[in-house]
């Protein structure tokens, strides 16, 4: 079948993409150095198959046209393009690759980053949808955090595929990423299969944040317990762990850790000030998101939501309760 023609392509693929870091001189002198530079070690870069795809042309075009695959399925992967109808060529050339594992780890697609600064190119390049590459389903990193997860029963979710190698390498191995976009349902119930914590780490930009509150009333509605903290100051996991260092880091999540529906409510109520229009707006939409957790089982949370939430906005609990029932429907 397609998937498993992929699957074997992806897999030629990425051993490519290591022997051309580990084992040539431009992948030492180009990309390692770079990897190095940003502080990963030999040890997380052979983990997570962080390999290399050379500038040239069609360096890994030529390998798998020797190795006979098919050539009508290769751009299928997204690893090379058709150029002038019949001549293929690398895609990810010149980038840092990032295999991207499925949940039985076999490799499902990549990351491709630029060296440096992305001027005009776009810093990542990611797999088109393919067979067995589909976005909405994938979390970067759940092959790797999936017995860490289940031993701390909370999942960290973070941005980007660096966030997840750097915290790896800190020891912090209970984390996955988004790819920077909304969390989708299906998403969600990954994490559900391991967790019903999830705590969602991002840097402070409003894109993120807002990125996430679009997933949290899907996550709500999944029963997932959903926990925010935002890395302070331009910084994102994958730099603050770095400056601050493992310790820095837990003691850092620790501490900051808040409970996203209360936060939800904090940020809004300071945009609401005295307007008493906002505020029952603010109201509604509180209650919209509490009525949201729904499982049976959830009862009591529910509750607590409740009483927390009308007390912050020194409403009328009972009032609360109601509304929140309303919503329900
Ligand atoms: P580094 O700069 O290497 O540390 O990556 P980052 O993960 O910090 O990047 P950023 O915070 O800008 O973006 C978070 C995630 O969004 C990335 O890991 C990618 O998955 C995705 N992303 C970022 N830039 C692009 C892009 O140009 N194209 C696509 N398709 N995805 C991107
Ligand atoms: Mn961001
Ligand atoms: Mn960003
Ligand atoms: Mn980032
Ligand atoms: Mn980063």
């Amino acid at each position: 079948a397609v998937a498993d023609s992929l699957y074997v392509i992806n897999s030629f693929a990425s051993k490519f993409f290591d022997e051309q870091l580990f084992n040539t001189e431009d992948g030492q002198a180009i990309a390692m150095s770079y990897l190095k530079e940003r502080g990963f070690r030999e040890e997380i870069i052979k983990k997570f198959q962080i390999g290399y795809n050379p500038q040239s042309r069609d360096t890994l075009a030529k390998a798998l046209i020797a190795n006979q695959f098919n050539k009508e399925l290769l751009p299928k992967t997204g690893l090379v393009t058709v150029r002038n109808e019949t001549e293929l060529v690398d895609n990810y050339r010149g980038r840092i690759i990032f295999p991207i594992h499925g949940n039985t780890g076999k490799i499902i697609g990549f990351g491709a980053r630029v060296i440096g600064k992305a001027e005009k190119a776009p810093k990542y390049i990611n797999t088109p949808e393919n067979d067995i590459y589909v976005k909405s389903k994938i979390l970067y990193g759940s092959y790797f955090a999936r017995v860490a997860i289940d031993k701390a029963d909370e999942c960290l979710l973070v941005e980007g595929y660096t966030d997840v190698v750097s915290l790896h390498q800190a020891g912090i191995e209970n984390v996955v990423a988004s790819g920077g976009t909304s969390l989708t349902i299906d998403q969600l119930r990954l994490v559900k299969k391991y967790t019903n914590n999830l705590t969602i780490i991002y840097d402070g930009d409003s894109a993120g944040v807002k990125a996430a509150l679009r997933g949290l009333d899907m996550a709500l509605e999944e029963g997932l317990n959903v926990k925010l903290v935002l890395i302070p100051d331009n910084e994102d996991p994958d730099s603050y762990v770095n400056k601050v260092g493992a310790s820095g880091f837990k003691d850092f999540i620790a501490t900051n850790k808040k409970d996203f529906i209360l936060f939800q409510l904090e940020v809004m109520l300071k945009e609401v000030g005295t307007d008493v229009n906002k505020k029952s707006d603010l109201v509604n939409q509180i209650a919209d998101t509490i009525s949201k957790i729904n499982k049976v089982e959830d009862f009591t949370k529910q509750q607590d939501y409740i009483k927390q939430c009308s007390a912050i906005l020194k409403i009328d609990e009972g009032g609360l309760t109601t509304l929140v029932n309303k919503y329900k429907r």
